[in-house]
């Protein structure tokens, strides 16, 4: 495991020459939050099944299933509040500007919420549903039904959230942008859901400083780890973070 220090030092020396910082974020930033992970114990897949809940085919052939799925975590998003991880990398946004790039896997709207203004959500958001005709895609807050129609051209809508077997949004080249960073930094995700996963060696590939923040070590692929609980980590980091870059806040 590396020191918070050290690890500060080496991102600060890594940014110091208008070098751009990528972050990916996975479950574990909003396990502190109350939203179950999805492969911890606990975890949402060890108690739906994914085929039943999250494809194309199981929406064909059942959709209020499918719905009640993603209303009960949908509706569930005005009790769970942002935490000490969220709005740390909203200051880090804040502070490096356009250099700053947040991916994250989640669909929940924390980031958001914690001030995070241009997070990349690749598999989609909760609180946004679309046309399965038309594509057309709209804020929605509340539960969701096979009846709820589309306004342009009267087509079901379904959640818009990427489900396995779908591609996940941004993976063009902004993407690839977003991987030619001096640093790269992975929080809170187990790492074994492509292209996601993929993401570190690409990074390091293209010589980025990679760094895993989780409870628990995924891959020796990461040049640092830090372990422990993304909400008590990423505050000191971000604050080391910045004092060393002598960035605005
Ligand atoms: N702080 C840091 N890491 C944590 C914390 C925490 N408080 N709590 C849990 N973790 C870590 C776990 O150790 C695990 O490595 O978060 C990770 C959660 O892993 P998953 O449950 O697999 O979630 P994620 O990696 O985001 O899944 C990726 O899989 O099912 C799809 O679309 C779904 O976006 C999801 C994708």
């Amino acid at each position: 495991m590396n020191d918070i220090d050290d690890v500060a030092k080496r991102v600060a020396a890594r940014l110091a020459d208008a070098g751009r910082l990528t972050v990916l974020t996975g479950a574990g930033v909003s396990a502190e939050s109350g939203i179950p992970t999805f492969r911890d114990m606990g975890g949402l897949w060890r108690t739906f099944d994914i085929m039943q809940v999250a494809t194309p085919e199981a929406f064909a052939r059942d959709p209020e299933l499918v719905h009640a799925f993603y209303n009960e975590r949908r509706e569930k998003l005005p009790s769970v509040h942002p935490n000490a991880a969220h709005r740390a990398l909203a200051e880090l946004e804040v502070a490096f500007g356009e250099r700053f790039t947040l991916i994250t896997q989640n669909v929940d709207d924390l980031h958001e919420r914690a001030g995070s203004t241009r997070a990349w959500h690749m598999h989609g958001e909760l609180t946004k549903i679309r046309c399965t005709g038309c594509h057309a895609v709209i804020t929605w807050r509340t539960a969701l039904a096979i009846t709820d129609t589309c306004d342009r051209c009267s087509r079901p809508m379904r959640p818009h959230i990427v489900w396995f077997g779908e591609v996940p949004f941004f993976m063009e080249d902004v993407i690839a942008e977003a991987l030619a960073c001096e640093v790269f930094m992975s929080i809170g995700t187990s790492g074994v859901v492509y292209p996601a996963a993929g993401f570190v060696a690409a990074a390091q590939a293209r010589g980025a400083f990679t760094i895993e923040v989780n409870l628990e070590p995924t891959t020796s692929t990461f040049d640092a780890q830090l372990v422990g609980r993304a909400a008590e980590i990423m505050p000191v980091l971000t604050k080391r973070l910045l004092a060393l870059s002598q960035v605005s806040r």
